[in-house]
């Protein structure tokens, strides 16, 4: 079968073929993948700038955003039927028994670091035809949501996001005002975000560098939330500009840019950090105000990485919600469909707004 794998080593990223999967067994489940997203970290996977292949293998087969069918299941699953549509989680538990968050089944919040990522960190990912995977990492997605359902593990960006701040400003337990919100960036994750503070009831703005008349701001505002772009609004003065914030949700990756933000940020706000920045020169930032800021203002900053099967859950019923208010909107953020012999040169360049592999291989027999 067909495989897209990164070789550290040797610096390349090419197609490669694999053994099929043994027979499954006990829990185990076949799946025949649709479908897999394409985001940032795999394009710095691509430029070995990230990700770890198994031990003792050359290389990494990468993807990480899967849509698959149930094709065949062992004979202990009782979650998922043969015909299943699912998505698979991502993040596999550390072994050590010390490590609570594993033991509960929240390995997005391990602390021995030791967890492996499917198709990023010592587990082969799922950009392969044929993938063999446990039930209790699969989450079943209704078929009504096929085909715009790969966007559900970026979405859980937001998702877990959205639980971490709910539990957090519960520390703020009088009546508020509708809570104003801002997701900095227009990529995947920024709009993905927007619509989830939309369907969450935010009164929701999306800050990117692309001028107010782009195709991106028409998306933006589709998705029932408003545009202000950096060419109108320096991102210094965007607070004084457009009114402070009560959480702002970052979306860039770009260490700089989000520290620049906090300016914006209100009292009692939260900012949550999402992205992952390549470690580059550092950058000098003004500490005394961030400090008088955090304090003064009981600001809270939280970093979140996703997720957990909480998460996947509380994905899907948002783009339910969003297939049901916006539709065209959330099938307009998939700007392109190609097939895996096309996915290594995917890897290594960026256009659009989120791009997906499609694997069109035939029923196994
Ligand atoms: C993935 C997460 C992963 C993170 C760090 C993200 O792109 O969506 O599942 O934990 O990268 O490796």
């Amino acid at each position: 079968m067909r495989a897209v794998a990164v070789f550290p080593g040797t610096r390349e990223v090419r197609l490669i073929e694999r053994p099929e999967p043994p027979p499954v067994k006990g829990s185990q489940v076949l799946l025949k993948v649709l479908e897999v997203g394409i985001c940032g970290t795999d394009r710095e996977i691509g430029a070995f700038e990230y990700g770890t292949p198994p031990p003792g293998s050359d290389h990494l087969v990468i993807g990480h955003e899967a849509l698959a069918e149930v094709t065949e299941t062992g004979p202990d699953v009782t979650l998922v039927r043969k015909g299943d549509l699912v998505v698979p989680t991502v993040r596999r538990p550390c072994p050590h028994a010390r490590c609570h968050p594993c033991r509960a089944e929240r390995q997005d919040f391990c602390i021995t670091g030791d967890f492996r990522e499917r198709g990023i960190k010592e587990a082969h990912g799922f950009l392969q035809e044929w993938v063999v995977e446990d039930e209790e990492h699969l989450v079943v997605v209704p078929r009504k949501l096929s085909d715009v359902a790969v966007l559900t593990e970026p979405l859980t960006v937001a998702a877990k996001a959205a639980e971490q701040a709910q539990a957090v400003q519960q520390r703020l337990p009088w009546e508020r005002q509708r809570v104003r919100a801002l997701a900095l960036g227009a990529g995947p994750v920024g709009l993905l975000g927007a619509m989830s503070m939309v369907v969450n009831h935010f009164d929701t703005f999306v800050y990117s560098l692309e001028s107010a008349t782009s195709e991106r701001a028409d998306l933006v505002r589709s998705l029932g939330a408003t545009y202000v772009s950096g060419k109108d609004v320096p991102l210094g003065e965007l607070g004084q500009k457009r009114g402070t914030f009560d959480i702002i949700y970052e979306a860039v990756g770009v260490s700089k840019v989000a520290f620049a933000a906090l300016e914006a940020l209100g009292p009692n706000g939260l900012f949550i950090f999402t992205g992952i920045p390549a470690h580059g020169r550092p950058n000098p930032i003004d500490t005394d105000t961030l400090m008088r800021n955090i304090v003064l203002r009981n600001q809270l900053l939280l970093g979140t990485v996703n997720a957990s099967r909480s998460a996947y859950a509380l994905a899907l019923r948002e783009l339910e919600q969003g297939m049901f208010l916006f539709p065209q909107s959330l099938r307009s953020l998939i700007t392109h469909r190609t097939p895996i012999q096309e996915a290594p040169a995917l890897i290594t360049r960026h256009s659009g707004i989120k791009q997906v592999v499609q694997l069109t291989s035939g029923r196994r027999d």
